[in-house]
């Protein structure tokens, strides 16, 4: 089958690779119909996530067809069109049980670092990923979930982790009706937790980032104020000053290692690696939210350490909150709010790439060129 295979930093290409295969009686193998390149897979395309391997293939984000099921499987059957959430989850350990399935602490041999990802390096589990025409996926009793009949796959296969991450994140902060919540990142995780944030009754949402098209795509989308990091003098000034001084309620980190914006972070975090990436986003977040606020992360860091003003934390009293998303259960609320129109989340969708083309596709999305904001890759027998 054709798959996505990483070569190195900055160099993934389409290869032959073998059939996924049942290897566990509650595996199935899924025929990938959509995938999608999301912000996180940046981060190993960029080489900020240890024990990437060469060889491995992206993708946690995908929908398809149940080609083949193994002996323990009764949730889904051969033929059902599912959304498959980013999460490898047992559904069984103690954290699972408490719908924390971002946390699980069987489907990685490193339990205690993070849960199992699809496609997302051997600090994840090394599960191979769905930007390729097949691939296995564990527990097939807890994550797939059959698609509803009316719902548009392009819809679906956002519901595997940008919404639920972008809801996750509003969620997170907390957010009481009429707060100020303001958004570190215009990507589409962002760009949906500006969305969720009016949801969850916000007063004023405020994203920061410094693409242009992405700030005025989430404008509209959105109906948000949105800033140019580089045209402020300083965001975290900036943000003090429109809030009577006092900061906002929530701030939301949606940019995690690859953020721009101080020469310092960048040069220790991103060039150098002596930290997990660089947090510039977290130390604006931090510094902006209010005395007694809420900052919600979902910006992905690696495992080891970041350079942040903890002391700060403290002094204002901040409480932090923080998880890779737990899509299942968000799932049945989100789409309700899918199918009730309150979110459109195919909206933002800008590229429908062939799955040959992933090369390509990781480059303009890396760069945002093109006025990229989400891409999705088509495997050709998929093709619709
Ligand atoms: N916790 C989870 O479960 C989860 C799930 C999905 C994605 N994520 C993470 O969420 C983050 C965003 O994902 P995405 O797909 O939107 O990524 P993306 O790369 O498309 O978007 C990130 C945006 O942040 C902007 N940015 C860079 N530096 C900034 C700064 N200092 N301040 C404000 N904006 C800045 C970039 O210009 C870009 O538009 C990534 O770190 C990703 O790994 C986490
Ligand atoms: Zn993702
Ligand atoms: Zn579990």
């Amino acid at each position: 089958m054709l798959a996505m295979n990483y070569r190195g930093p900055y160099r993934v290409r389409v290869t032959q690779k073998p059939h996924p295969e049942i290897l566990h009686p509650q595996d199935a193998i899924v025929r990938v119909t959509r995938s999608c390149i999301c912000g996180s897979d940046l981060h190993l395309y960029h080489g900020l996530v240890p024990d990437t391997r060469v060889g491995m293939t992206f993708g946690h984000e995908f929908v398809g067809i149940i080609e083949e099921i193994g002996p323990d499987v009764t949730k889904v059957k051969v033929g059902d069109q599912v959304l498959v959430p980013f999460n490898v989850a047992c559904g069984e350990c103690v954290f699972c049980k408490q719908q924390l399935y971002g946390n699980c602490h069987e489907s990685n041999p490193q339990a205690t670092a993070v849960g199992g990802i699809f496609g997302y390096s051997h600090t994840a589990g090394g599960y191979d990923g769905g930007q390729a025409e097949y691939v296995r996926v564990p527990y097939a009793n807890v994550g797939p979930t059959v698609i509803p009949a009316e719902m548009d796959p392009d819809d679906a296969v956002l519901l595997t982790d940008v919404v639920p991450t972008g809801y996750q994140a509003a969620e997170m902060g907390g957010i009481q009706p009429g707060d100020t919540v303001v958004i570190f990142g215009a990507g589409p995780v962002g760009i949906m937790a500006a969305k969720s944030a009016w949801l969850f009754g916000a007063g004023r949402v405020i994203v920061i980032d410094h693409v242009e098209y992405r700030l005025e795509f989430v404008r509209n989308y959105a109906q948000c104020e949105a800033y140019n990091f580089e045209s402020l003098e300083d965001p975290v000034l900036f943000i003090k000053k429109t809030t009577d001084w006092l900061g906002a309620d929530v701030c939301i980190d949606a940019v995690g290692s690859d953020a721009a914006g101080s020469a310092m972070q960048t040069l220790t975090g991103r060039k150098l690696l002596l930290q997990a990436g660089s947090a510039t986003a977290l130390h604006w977040a931090i510094n902006a939210v209010k005395k007694g606020g809420i900052v919600s992360i979902v910006g992905v860091y690696g495992p080891t350490d970041n350079l942040v003003p903890i002391g700060n934390v403290v002094n204002k009293g901040i409480t932090i909150r923080a998880n890779q998303t737990s899509v299942k259960r968000l799932l049945p609320r989100l789409i309700e709010h899918v199918q009730a129109g309150r979110l459109n989340p195919k909206e933002i969708i800008t590229h429908r790439v062939p799955l040959e083309e992933v090369a390509e596709a990781y480059h303009i999305f890396s760069a945002k060129l093109d006025d990229c904001i989400k891409t999705v890759l088509i495997p050709s027998p998929a093709k619709l």
